[in-house]
């Protein structure tokens, strides 16, 4: 973990805020123990990675130590998601340039045709002028931390060679891997196609309209009733800012995720806004510091405002696309009020929506984070704190079937009987750890080629 990674979880861990509803500290995640995990062990033991096919299944201490491992190596790959981020505003800022954007149709023609390149090239310098600049905006300064801490320096014309070459290789690396994607079969094997890739932390409002479908869906098939839910878990929020799709960097750093969630639960009747609790797990220090800044300024009384950009030149059926449209007219309602929103920069607006909702501070309140890696951690399990949903969205993408049963159990052990996850992630049946396939909701995105996202809900034995 880098230095600033370290400094930033510290400032999080003195920040101890009160628990939403209890006044005390809130609870520490614990690493799952052997016990608990040999089910996963014992049904997955012909493919158990190389270390753990010795002794370490039977001995707790060697056990921990291979977990300590694992959880600090999957920290580790948040650095590469920040390489990802860095080159997706490569791509796609509209702050600090007049460049063409090199969209998924220039992607693949990067290095071999003589218009991209230069627009890459072009981009690039850029870039790297407004990282250097003292009034550089927040996503552009933090992309600056993040290369400084790096090693790299912008002082000498050398040093300021070595960053281009650096965005330029990781703008063909990320072209391979979109190649790649590209190229995926369309089995289950989409559903661990990220697990060698960096941890990115990029969100947008599509994955928060497919949640918002499939809780809609749940109620109507009665799985849900009025006021069921008490607490609720977002595992993985995000940060939006220079995410995989566009890229806006026109506005500061914000989660949206919690408080799309908690507008839903509260236009459905599910959870009641004086009373529930949202917690959210992440092993992102920038994303748990984002969010207890948040909470911070609203115990102080100052609301949390949400842009709510969407990119209108995305494939979609015109029933997708209607529905969406509804979904974000009504986005924040029940959380807050509607404000003008940052003003989208001519290199953007053609192809964008946006609109903006100031959060009440008695909302953002409602949300506690909590650092926790979802594949080995969960909190102690306790009956009067048990989840009533957890949800997890373009985050079990990362891990390979054997993380995802153990964030299956992880899961399991923290939710009340009766209680669902969700995931647009289908997760491996072969250790059930005490959850049963439930409702699927399936929205067609698009036709030709058809593009199709999913809802997996599993519900935990009453
Ligand atoms: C790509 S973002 C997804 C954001 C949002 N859920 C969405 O669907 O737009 C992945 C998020 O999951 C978090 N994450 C990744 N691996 C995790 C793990 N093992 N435990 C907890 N959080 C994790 C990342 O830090 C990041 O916040």
């Amino acid at each position: 973990m880098t230095t600033h990674k370290l400094l930033a979880g510290a400032i999080l861990s003195l920040c101890f805020f009160p628990c939403a509803a209890h006044g005390q500290a809130p609870p520490k995640a614990q690493f799952i123990s052997l016990e608990e995990a040999q089910p996963v062990l014992s049904a997955m033991s012909g493919s158990l990675p190389a270390e753990l096919k010795s002794t370490a299944t039977q001995d707790p201490a060697q056990w921990s130590a291979w977990v300590l491992k694992q959880d600090r190596q999957i920290r580790e790959r948040l650095d590469r998601g920040e390489e990802d981020t860095l080159t997706n505003l490569l791509r796609f800022g509209v702050t600090f340039t007049k460049e063409y954007r090199i969209d998924d149709e220039y992607l693949p023609k990067y290095g071999s045709s003589s218009l991209v390149n230069a627009f890459a090239e072009n981009r690039a310098n850029d870039l790297i002028r407004a990282m250097a600049s003292p009034n550089a905006n927040e996503g552009i300064a933090h992309m600056r931390a993040f290369l400084e801490k790096k090693g790299y320096s912008f002082k000498t014309p050398e040093d300021r060679r070595k960053i281009k070459k650096y965005l330029l290789d990781n703008l063909a690396r990320l072209r391979d891997e979109y190649l790649h994607y590209l190229a995926q079969a369309k089995d289950d094997s989409r559903f661990q196609l990220f697990q060698e890739r960096g941890i990115s932390l990029d969100t947008n409002l599509w994955p928060d309209f497919l949640i918002d479908e499939h809780l809609r869906h749940m109620v109507e098939k009665g799985l849900l009733k009025p006021g069921s839910i008490h607490r609720v878990a977002v595992v993985g929020p995000g940060l939006d800012f220079a995410n995989k799709e566009k890229g806006n960097d026109f506005y500061p750093l914000q989660t949206i995720q919690p408080f799309a969630v908690l507008d839903s639960l509260f236009r459905l009747g599910l959870a009641d806004p004086a009373t529930v609790e949202l917690y959210t797990f992440d092993i992102s220090s920038d994303v748990n510091f984002h969010i207890s800044r948040a909470r911070k300024n609203a115990a102080a009384g100052r609301p949390y405002t949400v842009q709510l950009p969407w990119d209108t030149s995305a494939r979609h059926t015109p029933e997708y696309r209607k529905d969406f449209v509804n979904y974000w007219q009504e986005l924040g309602d029940r959380i807050g009020a509607p404000v003008a929103p940052i003003a989208v920069p001519p290199g953007a607006a053609a192809e964008t929506q946006t609109r903006a909702v100031k959060i009440r501070p008695e909302i953002v309140r409602r949300v506690t984070p909590l650092d926790m890696n979802i594949v080995f951690q969960h909190l102690p399990p306790s009956p009067q704190q048990g989840f009533d949903l957890i949800i997890g969205t373009n985050i079990f993408v990362y891990f390979n079937s054997f993380e995802q049963s153990l964030a299956r159990v992880n899961m399991s052990l923290m939710l009340n009987p009766g209680g669902f996850v969700l995931s647009n992630d289908k997760l491996p049946g072969s250790v059930s750890a005490g959850l049963s396939d439930s409702l699927l909701t399936t929205q067609i995105v698009a036709r030709d080629p058809d593009m199709t996202e999913m809802m997996f809900c599993y519900e935990k034995k009453k």
